[in-house]
């Protein structure tokens, strides 16, 4: 039982870390869950004004749940998709921040980049792509975390359909009131007016 707690643990711990708070913070940026949504996703960054802690942030957090599961296929093979469930976990209910963490949009990409990188470029495509043309992240990020059971069901990788629907319906549960906004017209857009 010990590695799959080691998995756990390790998944978790990463995946709380908070980047986008700590970056925001570290550059004098205040508490970013005082600042636009609340969120500590890089979207809210980016409504800090600051495009490259808001780009560090995206990467890092990509990294963090890439690297739950690529450490743990070292440390503790074959407990890959336990790291992968528990880093998802912690980025959205970090202990640090009584559970209220970011909504995992990046954080599922990396993930879908360690367990199968096919899925993750599909997730790249889609969530780039509606980036580009709608300007709504929460938009985007839903739709592509949504992608990952139906591209890893068309790649044949049945033992991974699960887990991504798990990790894409918490990523809708997060986004509930970007959902909300979404309906009532009301979502900004990403460098819009609101
Ligand atoms: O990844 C988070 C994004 O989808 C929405 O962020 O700050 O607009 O709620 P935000």
């Amino acid at each position: 039982w010990l590695s799959p707690a080691g998995a756990l643990l390790l998944g978790y711990l990463l995946g709380a870390i908070p980047f986008g708070m700590i970056l925001t913070a570290m550059a004098g940026g205040g508490d970013l869950r005082s600042i636009g949504s609340g969120n500590i996703g890089a979207t809210n960054v980016l409504r800090t004004g600051r495009k490259g802690l808001a780009a560090a942030t995206l990467l890092l957090d990509v990294a963090k749940g890439w690297a739950a599961v690529y450490l743990t296929s070292l440390v503790f093979p074959g407990n890959e998709l336990l790291a992968a469930a528990a880093a998802f976990l912690g980025h959205c209910y970090p202990i640090w921040l009584k559970f209220r963490g970011g909504k995992g949009v990046a954080t599922l990409m990396g993930i879908a980049l360690a367990l199968y990188w096919p899925c993750a470029l599909v997730y790249a495509v889609i969530w780039l792509g509606l980036l580009a043309t709608l300007r709504i992240s929460s938009m985007a990020g839903m739709t592509a975390a949504l992608s990952t059971p139906v591209s890893a069901a068309w790649f044949g990788r049945f033992d991974l359909v699960l887990l991504f629907l798990a990790l894409a319906l918490l990523t809708l549960w997060k986004h509930r009131t970007n959902i909300e906004r979404l309906i009532a017209g009301e979502e900004p857009r990403i460098g819009g007016t609101r």
